[in-house]
């Protein structure tokens, strides 16, 4: 493809990309990996911010096509109306001047083989421009925060003082953030590296947000901007993961108190399971489990580059009689299966993609986890249970119905350290931290403990 064409040929990608998720139901993943395939790898960087910019602002641009369009288009035609929504982020909220942006996504619906529709995309764009953003604001509750409705009743029950702050959290761009690999290189040595090494670009300032020196968030490194892991010094031979910061809280919390046999019920792509062991003692073993053999792959991936070994099964957590050794463990991490809704702001599919049914399901199956893998632990052992949503049905209820059938669990309610007290939520059980609160995603923890002879 000449560099000639690619500006339009881009913008047919990114129809495609939105329309496989909000037409087909696919994961943005799935399909940016594929459209990256038949893309110019200079332009994949815009590709993923159209694809990203235009989910993350699916119905209010849904609901601008909506006014602007006479009638809807047929179901056939669902990418044209995907390209109308991918012209429209460009003209409300990316940097892409107008005439350009207008001019190249019209250009798109000749590439996706219809060109018919070319003079309806520029007809509704310049339409767009005429009328100007200020004497359209959407209506709907939908359409004015960018959720669907029934996440918005959710939230709005679960968090009547912060679902606002919620739902902007969501609707940010998340930061990039590193682990660095303790056992390798110290935080502040990597961040000289860094510095040298990998200088940011003008206006781009690598530092650790203000909390990253306190205790909790002693590995976390904060990229103003995000770069390829190709760009990262060290990051073949092992030295940084990437990894939210508010996820390199799980392990330091399980292990604070020690612990020599772990086990990782749900370990893939296994970024907690590599931070266990890159915290652990030297006679610290890990058993890292995952329902998705093909997912578990990945956790072999990184624990190879990361120089860490554990002992890998792909199995259903659930049912320990396919894949125990008989052996208690004293420490276990169920990372839950869970709505996502904690780390929209990084998957904006996740708002389209999920259903208001999926959570009872969810928290069926995590009640279901906890149930089958207490008898696992060890008395005097512990566990900490983590989901990456804000929703109390998946969080604090779990954790309550669980503890009121199990009456040795008792919930460890001191946190690891002092510093991240202010950032914390308390439930009614465990603790949340918020999407966005100090550039962290929305994750939910609950460490419980067996009454046995080291608890007292
Ligand atoms: C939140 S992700 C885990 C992320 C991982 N802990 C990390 O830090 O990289 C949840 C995982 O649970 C897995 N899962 C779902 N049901 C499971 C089950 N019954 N047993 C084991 N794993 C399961 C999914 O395949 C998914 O990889």
């Amino acid at each position: 493809m000449s560099r000639a064409g690619s500006g339009s040929a881009v913008r047919a990608e990114a129809a495609t990309v939105v329309d496989a998720v909000a037409g087909q139901g696919r994961s943005l993943d799935d399909a940016l990996s594929q459209a990256d395939l038949r893309t110019d790898p200079q332009d994949r960087a815009l590709l993923h911010m159209l694809s990203y910019g235009t989910l993350r602002h699916h119905w209010r641009l849904r609901w601008f096509a909506g006014r602007l369009l006479d009638k809807p288009l047929k179901a056939e035609d669902s990418v044209i109306e995907s390209l109308i929504a991918v012209g429209l982020f460009q003209l409300i909220e990316s940097r892409v001047p107008d005439h350009a942006a207008v001019s190249l996504t019209v250009e798109a619906s000749r590439r996706l083989r219809r060109p018919k529709f070319a003079p309806l995309v520029n007809a509704v764009l310049r339409n767009f421009r005429r009328k100007g953003l200020e004497t359209m604001e959407p209506q709907s509750d939908e359409a004015l925060f960018n959720h669907p409705a029934w996440l918005i009743e959710r939230l709005k029950q679960d968090w009547p003082a912060h679902w606002r702050e919620i739902i902007d959290g969501n609707n940010a761009r998340g930061p990039m953030w590193l682990r660095v690999n303790r056992k390798r290189v110290s935080t502040a040595d990597y961040l000289k590296r860094l510095h040298v090494e990998a200088p940011p670009a003008a206006g781009d300032n690598a530092e650790p947000p203000e909390h990253a020196t306190l205790a909790g968030f002693e590995q976390a490194v904060r990229l103003a901007e995000p770069r390829p892991v190709t760009g990262l010094p060290g990051f073949a031979e092992g030295l940084v993961s990437v990894q939210d910061a508010a996820a390199q809280l799980a392990a330091p919390w399980l292990l604070a108190a020690g612990g020599t046999r772990i086990l990782d019920a749900c370990a893939a792509p296994g970024g907690k399971a590599a931070h266990l062991l890159e915290l652990a003692g030297p006679d610290a073993s890990l058993t890292a489990i995952d329902a998705d053999a093909g997912r578990m792959s990945r956790v072999a991936e990184n624990l190879k580059r990361l120089g860490l070994a554990a002992t890998l099964k792909a199995a259903d957590a659930s049912r320990p009689e396919d894949w125990w050794d008989g052996e208690l463990f004293d420490r276990i991490l169920i990372d839950a299966p869970c709505s996502g809704t904690g780390v929209i702001r990084r998957h904006p599919d996740i708002k389209l993609l999920r259903r208001n049914a999926d959570i009872e399901a969810n928290a069926r199956l995590q009640l279901d986890l906890l149930t089958a893998l207490w008898p696992l632990l060890a008395p005097g052992g512990r566990l900490l249970y983590v989901t990456c949503s804000v929703l109390s049905s998946e969080n604090d209820e779990v954790v309550a119905r669980f503890m009121s059938r199990h009456p040795a669990a008792t919930e460890e309610q001191v946190l690891p350290n002092y510093n991240i007290r202010d950032l914390m939520h308390r439930k009614a059980r465990g603790f949340q931290i918020l999407p966005g609160r100090a550039d962290l995603d929305g994750f939910y923890f609950a460490c419980l403990d067996k009454k046995g002879p080291t608890t007292g």
